[in-house]
């Protein structure tokens, strides 16, 4: 039989125990706030993303269907990718193209981040065409083939084999003429940000000072438009900033907008994954002057 004083340094211990798991708990609450995100997106494609999403039953993983730690393509223009992307650059035509386009920035071959987006959006690939399958092996160079894996889909706007379809808004196609462009020379400020030069200076862009920044990262140039009251620090490179992509144009390495210019592919805080709220016309009003 136990004694009354272990008894009560039992329960002592029990409280405690209660005390600290309840802590735990608390913790693990404030953390499962921090790595929310992508989970609650449409970008979640598998088996726990929500019902009702484009997704498959196949595998629980989310970054899988674009990222892998190993055997990525260090070609693609998104890091650690994990799609092969030489088959699909081709036939796209943009927005310059466009009877209304009036646009002065040069207009380069749809390339860079975007072509990573239009890996899916442009209904063209299996979202399964991976190169390296969860799991262990399930490495395959091409990214699949033209079958993919053999992943069964299911959700409105993807048929059964994760190819993206038209019946779909999020569907842009190979005909990006009425999409805003891309690939597209930011023009607020010319070639580098600190000197303004060339044809490329036009003033309805926020410019060097009122938002145009550049700095070099890793010893590359790259370039961005500070958006206003979303968060980020004004003169440092964040996520919700407006993300210029450094691509080489005639007059040398310039900042380029693209998809992810003003999406962020992971983000919840805004719908539509932008990188900043568009009440107000927010996402447009970081760039233009209007
Ligand atoms: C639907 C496609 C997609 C999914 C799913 C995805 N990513 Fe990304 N990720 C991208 C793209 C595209 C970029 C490049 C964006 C850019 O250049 O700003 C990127 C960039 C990144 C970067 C570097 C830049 C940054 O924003 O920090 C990290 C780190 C990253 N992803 C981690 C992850 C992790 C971890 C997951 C899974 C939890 C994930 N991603 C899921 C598309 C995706
Ligand atoms: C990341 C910067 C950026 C953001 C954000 C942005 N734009 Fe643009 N936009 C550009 C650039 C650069 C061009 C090409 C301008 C040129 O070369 O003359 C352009 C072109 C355009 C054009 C075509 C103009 C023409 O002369 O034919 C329209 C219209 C337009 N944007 C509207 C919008 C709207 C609406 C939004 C918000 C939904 C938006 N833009 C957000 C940078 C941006
Ligand atoms: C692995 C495939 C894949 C890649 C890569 C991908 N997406 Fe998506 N995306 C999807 C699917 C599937 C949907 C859901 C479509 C639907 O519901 O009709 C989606 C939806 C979206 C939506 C609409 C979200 C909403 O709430 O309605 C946006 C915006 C978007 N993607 C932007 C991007 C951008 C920008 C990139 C590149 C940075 C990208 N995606 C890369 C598969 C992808
Ligand atoms: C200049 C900024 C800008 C660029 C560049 C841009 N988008 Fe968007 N995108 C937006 C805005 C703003 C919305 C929200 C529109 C709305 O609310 O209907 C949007 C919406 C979307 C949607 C959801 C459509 C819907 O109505 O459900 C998809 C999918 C998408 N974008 C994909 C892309 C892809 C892929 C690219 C590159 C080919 C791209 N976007 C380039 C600003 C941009």
């Amino acid at each position: 039989m136990q004694s009354k004083s272990t008894i009560s340094k039992l329960t002592g211990s029990l409280l405690k125990l209660v005390a600290v798991s309840a802590l735990m708990l608390g913790a693990a609450g404030i953390s499962q706030q921090a790595v929310a995100g992508i989970a609650n997106t449409k970008h979640n494609l598998g088996s726990t993303g929500a019902a009702g999403n484009n997704k498959t039953s196949d595998t629980g993983e989310i970054c899988v269907f674009c990222h892998t730690p190993h055997a990525a393509d260090t070609t693609a223009p998104a890091p650690l990718w994990n799609k092969n992307l030489s088959s699909i650059a081709t036939g796209f035509t943009t927005y310059s193209t466009a009877s209304s386009s009036t646009i002065d920035g040069e207009v380069l071959a749809v390339g860079s981040v975007s072509i990573a987006c239009l890996s899916c959006h442009d209904g063209s690939q299996a979202m399964d065409n991976i190169i390296n399958a969860p799991g262990s092996g399930g490495y395959d160079t091409t990214g699949g083939g033209a079958n993919g894996r053999a992943y069964t889909w299911s959700g409105s706007s993807v048929n059964a084999q994760g190819v993206m379809q038209s019946s779909s808004i999020a569907m842009l196609g190979k005909d990006l003429t009425n999409d805003h462009p891309i690939g597209i020379q930011y023009c607020g400020g010319g070639q580098t940000a600190a000197t303004p030069t060339g044809a490329c200076k036009d003033t309805d862009f926020k410019g060097p000072g009122s938002g145009l920044n550049s700095a070099t990262i890793n010893s590359q140039l790259v370039w961005w438009v500070d958006s206003t009251g979303a968060g980020g620090t004004a003169g440092s490179r964040d996520k919700t900033d407006m993300i210029l992509y450094s691509r080489a144009f005639a007059a040398g390495t310039g900042p380029s907008v693209e998809c992810a210019s003003c999406h962020d592919p992971h983000t919840e805080t805004n719908p539509t994954f932008l990188r900043v709220s568009n009440v107000g016309s927010g996402v447009c009003l970081s760039c233009h002057v209007k």
